[in-house]
């Protein structure tokens, strides 16, 4: 049995013996089909409420579906339809929720931190689990997105990963690149000039402006969504000229080794950051990656209770 660990706000929050138990675990509950014995449900007489201030498809109905596999009773909360359209808080949300009895939270916020602030709110015997705040951090998609390149390539030792588009407005990125450096990977970043930060201060992290020259010889490349609704700013690029200078089409993923693998966290959009050729071709992971998000997330829920198998 491994240490608990109270919330998961950060890639941070992970000791690093932790990752390969989570991966360890996962891989097992793969194996089974996230079928568990009575004894095995750990969640039990729990409720587990997902609050998603944001949309989202494979994140919410995967903790839905891995609380529901682990015994929980689970409550899929949004704001449309609650009381927060009638000016309830989070806090007051929150707060009633706990009088209810709910103890496990999973958060998805579009301010960036908003998950953390919870935490001060929060007492002992109340776990939260950030399921994606703003364009901070995503820790439970880096996780199943290293737990599925590590399916396919079974080391991260000196792998070179290429991430492509609006890196400073993706959460997938900023938790990404910090486990993928921490497990031994090499990354190098590329975009518009407007969505790369001037500077990565994470170690084995390149900055490369080209798309082809970061694909070139990679063995995972990853697209990745353009954060519309948070760049803020007017995209100088249309779609069309994102897709030829960015774009994962069969051409440019040819750059990378042969038997490079692709992933996109989702949703994706078709013809813009990649072609339907490269995304439902046999280099592509992306189902794999929702399938796999399952698994991790169990075994995430295991980790806050202690009980990781
Ligand atoms: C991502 C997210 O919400 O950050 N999606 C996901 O969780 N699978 C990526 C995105 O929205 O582009």
């Amino acid at each position: 049995m491994s240490k608990a660990i109270q919330h998961l706000l950060s890639i941070k929050d992970l000791s690093p013996d932790l990752v390969p138990q989570l991966f360890a675990r996962t891989e097992k509950l793969k194996r089974l089909r996230g079928v568990l014995s009575q004894h095995e449900k750990i969640l039990e007489g729990e409720t587990v409420v997902t609050m998603f201030w944001e949309t989202s498809t494979r994140t919410r109905v995967s903790f839905s579906l891995a609380a529901n596999r682990l015994g929980a009773q689970v409550v899929d909360l949004a704001p449309k339809g609650s009381s927060v359209e009638k000016g309830e808080s989070l806090d007051d949300t929150i707060a009633n929720l706990r009088a209810l009895g709910c103890r496990m939270f999973v958060v998805r916020h579009p301010t960036s931190g908003e998950v953390d602030r919870l935490k001060e709110k929060v007492g002992r015997g109340t776990y939260l689990i950030n399921a994606g705040d703003g364009t901070h951090e995503h820790p439970t998609q880096a996780l199943l997105d290293a737990f599925t390149i590590r399916e396919r390539k079974k080391t991260f030792e000196g792998l070179e990963v290429a991430i492509v588009g609006d890196i400073v407005h993706s959460r997938v990125a900023h938790s990404g690149m910090i486990l993928l450096s921490q497990l031994g990977a090499r990354i190098r970043v590329s975009g518009p000039s407007e969505m790369l930060p001037s500077q990565i201060d994470i170690p084995n992290v390149n900055i490369i402006r080209s798309a082809d020259t970061a694909i070139e010889g990679a063995d995972v490349v990853m697209a990745l969504r353009l954060q519309k609704e948070r760049s803020g700013f007017a995209l100088k690029l249309t779609d069309s000229d994102y897709r030829s200078s960015f774009g994962l089409t069969p051409e440019r993923v040819a750059k990378a080794k042969p038997d490079a693998i692709v992933l996109h966290p989702g949703p994706i959009n078709r013809g813009v950051e990649i072609d339907s050729e490269v995304a439902d071709g046999p280099q592509s992971v992306i189902l794999r990656q929702a399938e796999n998000g399952l698994f991790m997330r169990m075994a995430i829920f295991e980790a806050l209770r202690g009980e990781l198998g």
